[in-house]
């Protein structure tokens, strides 16, 4: 089984890629909705908070982590692979190692939180794998409510696009979309950047690492895999936007709560 955490509802997109690519694997979602948005928060806050979305999906009995956050991957990963009894992956890598492929030797640029940028995981992860940082590495935080709002094209999401990113048209041969919401916002910052620019997401990219590592689960039955929803707020706006994150109706989603009251 494999469990993925995120910030809230943005890592479903990571969430989707993982299912398509390993549509026998049974899966645990936790979507940190009470606490959610990470990007704005401290390391220190960040790291406390994965900690605790691990410890809950390890008790489910997960055999793998996926660290769909990118703002979570970008403070916490290394955190977690050395506590953590599973393997743990996280999306920083596998979106830089993605883009590296496709355009070999290109002008890179990331978008992220500004939490994920300040952290400058992007920006290492890019110069430890080519030699050089990126072109860009930009924070483009409207974007995040923008995608939970479900504005994500027309003159706002365009306008706000364009502000942030006017500048690259033309000037880039990769950009990572280093957040989990972006990618919902995929046909507006293509507009912006222009159609030479390819889009990396990141959260597809961590999929395929995953596939190549779970080969004993791909073929092992036939039966349909249990996927479980989990959030730490009440269920109900999250319902709603499950099913443009995910592309589907969610048939439940659990409330859980990760600090327990003493009394
Ligand atoms: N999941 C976060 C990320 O990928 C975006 C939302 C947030 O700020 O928590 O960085």
């Amino acid at each position: 089984m494999i469990g993925v955490f995120d910030s809230g509802v943005g890592g479903l997109t990571v969430l989707r890629a993982i299912r398509q690519r390993l549509p026998h694997e049974p899966t645990i979602y936790l979507g940190d909705t009470a606490r959610v948005p990470y990007g704005t928060k401290s390391p220190e806050v960040v790291i406390r908070y994965s900690r605790n979305n691990a410890s809950l999906l390890l008790r489910q009995g997960v055999q793998m982590l996926v660290v769909a956050c990118n703002t979570a991957s970008a403070h916490a990963l290394e955190v977690l692979r050395a506590e953590l009894p599973v393997p743990v992956f996280g999306v920083v890598e596998p979106g830089v190692e993605a883009a590296v492929r496709a355009r070999p030797g290109g002008r890179i640029g990331v978008i992220g939180t500004a939490g994920t940028i300040a952290s400058g995981a992007y920006q290492r992860a890019i110069e430890a794998r080519t030699g050089t940082p990126p072109t860009v590495a930009r924070a483009c935080p409207l974007f995040v409510p923008l995608a939970e709002e479900g504005w994500t094209e027309g003159p706002i999401a365009e306008a706000i696009a364009e502000r942030y990113l006017g500048d690259l048209r033309g000037k880039l041969d990769v950009l990572i979309l280093g957040c989990t919401h972006y990618p919902l916002l995929r046909s507006v910052i293509q507009e912006v950047v222009g159609p030479n620019t390819l889009l990396v997401d990141s959260g597809a990219s961590v999929a395929e690492v995953l596939a190549a590592e779970a080969t004993e689960a791909k073929g092992a039955t036939d039966r349909p895999p249990t996927h479980r929803l989990l959030v730490t707020d009440v269920p109900a706006r999250f319902e709603e936007v499950v099913t443009r994150f995910l592309g589907e109706r969610p048939e439940r989603v659990e409330q859980v709560d990760l600090e327990p009251s003493l009394w």
